[in-house]
């Protein structure tokens, strides 16, 4: 049934419908794509999955448990973590530090403790790990730089490494390639690969469609909060109403 199954959802603010009757099942360990016009509604998706909107109408199943209208801090302990469209790093801390406000932000227990199997309590342990989730993001050796001081693409790395210290399962990216040169882009594209390697499910949303059709295992389109279409990046790639909507003019 999937890790995620989204049933017939809502959202109207006042008279404007930004998804309306929306169905999506997203499998565990996919990376799933969620692309379409600016406005579409991605965004608003995000923040219902994420308990930051209050659904109008519908279910937003998570493991079989409705977290429609969930708190945030609740659905983040359910290791549902999101990103935001516009990188929120406290700017004037350490790269270490924004991984270790980020883990206090979210959830209880860190990312790595699955990976190393340990839930060391101690501030100490909880640098260490951090430190940990910086080598895989490949910024150990930045850790003490000031967060204002890193290029574009290292501070989407880091908005990236501050979600990773809330131990997602469910992880719900807005446009982590936004801004980016080639080169970092392909930079982040190994990134969110090494995370899918690490067993986290993610959802992309994204307009870089060499990103998102290099990544994704499954793409869903939607087009004035409705789905428009489903399938793999060669059969959205082909679609004439996906084309015509959204890839015509990207
Ligand atoms: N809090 C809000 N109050 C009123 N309208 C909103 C609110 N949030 C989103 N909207 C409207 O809902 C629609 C969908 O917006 P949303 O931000 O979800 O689009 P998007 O697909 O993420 O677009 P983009 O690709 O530009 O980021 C838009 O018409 C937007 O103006
Ligand atoms: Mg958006």
């Amino acid at each position: 049934m999937g890790i995620l199954a989204i049933q017939d959802l809502s959202k109207h603010f006042g008279g404007l419908t930004a998804v309306n009757g929306l169905n999506l099942t997203v499998d565990e360990g996919e990376i799933r794509g969620l692309i379409g016009p600016n406005g579409a509604g991605k965004t608003t998706i995000f923040n219902l999955i994420s308990g930051f909107y209050r659904p109008s109408g519908g279910t937003i199943l998570y493991r079989g448990e409705n977290i429609g209208g969930m708190k945030t801090s609740r659905i983040a302990e359910r290791g549902v973590i999101r990103t935001f469209q516009h990188t929120t790093l406290f700017q004037e801390l350490t790269v270490l530090e924004n991984v270790l406000v980020g883990r206090h932000l979210q959830a209880e227990s860190g990312f790595f403790s699955s990976l190393f199997g340990s839930d060391r309590p101690n501030a100490e342990a909880a640098e260490e790990r951090g430190l940990e989730i910086l080598a895989f993001m490949g910024l150990a050796d930045r850790s003490d730089e000031t967060a204002s001081n890193l290029p574009h693409g290292l501070q989407k790395a880091l908005g990236l490494a501050i979600a990773l210290a809330a131990d997602p399962k469910l992880l719900l990216l807005d446009e982590p390639f936004a801004g980016m040169n080639s080169e970092e882009t392909r930079h982040m594209m190994t990134l969110i690969r090494r995370v899918r390697d690490a067993g986290i499910t993610m959802l992309l949303v994204e307009h870089d469609m060499q990103a998102v059709m290099g990544l994704c295992d499954r793409i869903t389109v939607v087009n004035f909060g409705e789905m428009l279409a489903e399938g793999t990046p060669a059969e959205i790639r082909a679609d004439a109403r996906v084309i015509e909507a959204y890839l015509g003019t990207a």
